[in-house]
């Protein structure tokens, strides 16, 4: 099995299930032009987050690492139309990308973005009583992903719907003994979810256009 079997793949299932979108080929040659690194999730995993969000019905959402903002265009087109996101972004470039294709995609009314480090802005919503939300995606920086699932839970009721990108990492997450920052990051946030009674919990292996990675996917549930 190669990446270009992968992609092919990928792309068999894309031009069968995933309808033609000049919105969001606009946002990805938007985020191309400002030089954005290419880490956002395939069409085929968009797609996957906006079934998830729709199977929870979720109407408020929030989500860790917004980068140029595809993902978060998916998941808000889940959003009934008074539906709320949220969404964490410590890169001021990135943010202002972000901004304007949520102007393109029509749907700046329904996501509001916060500029600022996710583990200070999760901490500001907490502070000010947000409500807890559906659906959360993880989707930053690893190294800081044990943080963010604590902060989740802090932000959780019993039926919210946790998923974090990237828990697999190209297989590198099963050597205890890598040096990798990210992938040390991974592992304490799966360990956590280990330890975590209140939710139950798994991983999906993917692989596709984006490579060999995963997705962690976690219910809470009742103390
Ligand atoms: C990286 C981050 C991501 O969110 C992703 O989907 C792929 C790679 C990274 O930091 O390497
Ligand atoms: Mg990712």
């Amino acid at each position: 099995m190669t990446q270009d079997q992968w992609t092919a793949v990928d792309r068999y299932i894309a031009d069968l299930l995933v309808p033609p979108d000049p919105v969001l080929d606009e946002v990805l040659r938007a985020s191309d032009a400002a030089d954005l690194p290419h880490m956002q999730v395939s069409a085929t995993q968009g797609t996957l987050l906006k079934l998830l969000a729709q199977s929870v019905q979720a109407r408020s959402i929030l989500e860790i690492g917004t980068l140029g903002g595809y993902s978060t265009i998916w998941l808000a087109r889940a959003l009934p139309t008074d539906g709320k996101l949220i969404t964490l972004e410590s890169n001021r470039a990135y943010a202002q990308v972000a901004q304007a294709n949520f102007a393109r995609a029509g749907l700046d009314g329904r996501v509001e973005l916060r500029l600022g480090r996710g583990v200070d802005t999760m901490g500001q919503l907490v502070a000010e009583g947000h409500p807890p939300f559906d659906l959360i995606f993880i989707d930053a920086d690893k190294i800081s992903y044990p943080a963010y699932f604590q902060w989740s839970l802090r932000l959780s009721r019993p039926g919210t719907l946790i998923i974090a990108d990237n828990v697999v990492r190209g297989g590198k997450v099963v050597d205890p003994a890598s040096h990798d920052p990210s992938v040390q990051g991974v592992r304490r946030f799966n360990d956590l979810i280990a330890a975590e009674p209140r939710v139950t919990a798994t991983a999906i292996q993917t692989v596709g256009s984006k490579g060999y990675d995963g997705f962690a996917l976690i219910l809470v549930g009742d103390e």
